[in-house]
């Protein structure tokens, strides 16, 4: 599969840069105005819309294996939630890209966040592709996904 950005520089990017940060300081350790997904930026709310739109939508062709666990981190890891946001927003579901609204997409992700152990907030994520420029996708640390909710 084609994606515009190199996986690989980000990788080492992200390892150079935030790994000896992280030792230092431990769940803080991102770069000023930035969050990441380990910091609950979903709400319940969201995440149980978004489980509705994915039965819907989704999982008619994918079982939720090909994006959690280490598929997951494999793909997106280190990545921005504006480029999993562009992903599925320009490609997902195969047969008709674009066809939710960005509401639907962004609630759909928060469900994809959930299914990879990433914690609940209060906040919802928002529907805006620059606010989500400044959300990491940090699944480090992250337990084995939560059992596929239907
Ligand atoms: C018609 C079948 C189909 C539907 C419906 C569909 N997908 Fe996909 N999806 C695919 C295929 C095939 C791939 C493999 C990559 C490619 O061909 O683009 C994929 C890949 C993905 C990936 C990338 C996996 C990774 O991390 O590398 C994500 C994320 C994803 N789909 C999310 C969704 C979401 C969210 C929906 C619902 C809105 C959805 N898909 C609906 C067929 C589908």
């Amino acid at each position: 599969m084609k994606r515009n950005s190199s996986p690989g520089w980000t990788l080492l990017f992200s390892t150079c840069i935030l790994v000896p940060a992280m030792e230092l300081h431990g769940q803080e350790a991102v770069a000023e105005g930035q969050r990441s997904t380990r910091m609950g930026v979903y709400s319940r709310e969201q995440w149980m819309r978004g489980r509705d739109i994915y039965a819907g939508m989704c999982a008619g062709c994918h079982p939720a294996t090909t994006h959690t666990g280490p598929a997951f981190t494999v793909s997106w890891a280190g990545k921005k939630l504006s480029d999993l946001f562009g992903f599925i927003r320009e490609r997902m579901p195969k047969n008709d890209p674009g066809s939710l609204s960005e509401q639907e997409y962004v609630d759909v992700m928060s469900y994809m966040l959930r299914l990879n152990g990433m914690p609940q907030g209060v906040e919802e994520l928002p529907a805006d592709s620059v606010a989500l420029t400044r959300i990491r996708i940090d699944s480090s640390r992250v337990a084995p996904p939560a059992p596929v909710q239907r």
